[in-house]
């Protein structure tokens, strides 16, 4: 078999071998999933929330479900390959034969049967900047539709994994578009924030995530607009979404940060201006209603 079919079998077996050995769910924290059109704002979203969060004494989980791997630059990890970061992807050997995925090998050497996120992250992801933690998936090894790529399944499979105690808080961000998201995804996690520019598109994009995340069965769908510039950006945005604005919870109206291109692409020089620009009065409004419906 070629390498890489070896590879996408092995990822798989690993996911399969998790989620046959999870324990039922009994979250007191909750878990964020973050998505979009291409380019809207979902790394310096997700970035700045798990900062703000963290700063507010959580115990806040990123998630890199994007291939790239932005986020964890956008949160302020050094961009020399520094920070012992390893992809989850990069993970397969120590995954597979302490999930018993490898045949011979037997079940329960690698997690303890309920595991918070210092667990995992002590194995598979890394402390940043502000203690916020980091976990990131990995390169694809081989093209795949849709929420079919098996480096997908076996993160998904990890974070189902956690049990998340009172005080944690994950927050995924998502590759671009709404092919990957699929029940998989969606499973266990409560909130969606649904990130868009004020661009046709985009917001086009978006209308699509809202109508699929709410058949996927997730309860809470926040919009988040981006690179807001004018009341007329508004208007805009809501005669695009018209009647579908009610499928969101709640929503959210980010203004254009003109220093965002400055700290291009760590997040953490705005999280440090004094004053405090006006896009993080608004995310600290997302973090309190983030927080507000996690509980529900
Ligand atoms: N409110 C804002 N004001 C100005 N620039 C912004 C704002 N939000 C994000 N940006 C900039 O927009 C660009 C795209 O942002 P980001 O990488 O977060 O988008 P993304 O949705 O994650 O993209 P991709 O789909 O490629 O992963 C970045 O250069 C970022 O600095
Ligand atoms: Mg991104």
């Amino acid at each position: 078999m070629p390498d890489a079919g070896r590879q996408r079998e092995k990822v798989l077996a690993a996911a399969h071998a998790l989620n046959r050995n999870a324990r039922p769910g009994n979250d007191q924290g909750f878990r964020v999933v973050v998505t979009g059109k291409g380019g809207v704002g979902k790394t310096t979203v997700t970035a700045l929330l798990t900062h703000l969060f963290a700063r507010s004494g959580y115990t806040a989980l990123a998630v890199d479900e994007d291939p790239q791997m932005n986020l964890p630059f956008a949160l302020g990890m050094p961009q020399d390959g520094g920070g012992g970061i390893v992809p989850l992807t990069k993970n397969l050997d120590y995954i597979e034969e302490k999930t018993g995925a490898r045949p011979g090998a037997g079940w329960g050497l690698m997690l303890t049967l309920n595991p918070d996120v210092s667990d995992v992250v002590d194995r598979f992801g890394v402390t940043g900047p502000g203690g916020v933690k980091i976990l990131v998936m990995g390169t694809v090894v081989q093209a795949a539709t849709g929420c079919l790529c098996p480096e997908n399944t076996l993160l998904e499979a990890v974070i189902r994994y956690i049990n998340l105690r009172k005080g944690e808080v994950i927050l995924m961000d998502t590759q671009a578009g709404v092919e990957h998201f699929g029940r998989s995804l969606a499973k266990g996690f409560g909130q969606a924030l649904l990130v868009t520019d004020p661009s046709f598109n985009a917001v086009t994009v978006v209308k699509h995530a809202a109508v699929l995340a709410r058949e996927l069965g997730i309860p809470h769908l926040h919009l988040v607009v981006n690179r807001v510039r004018s009341g007329r950006d508004r208007e805009k945005v809501l005669k695009i979404l018209c009647d579908d604005i009610g499928l969101f919870s709640e929503q959210f109206w980010l203004p254009y940060e003109e220093g965002m291109n400055e700290c291009d692409p760590g997040v953490l020089p705005l999280l440090s201006c004094t004053p405090p620009p006006p896009i993080l009065e608004e995310l600290a409004r997302i973090r309190d209603t983030l927080e507000k419906y996690g509980t529900r």
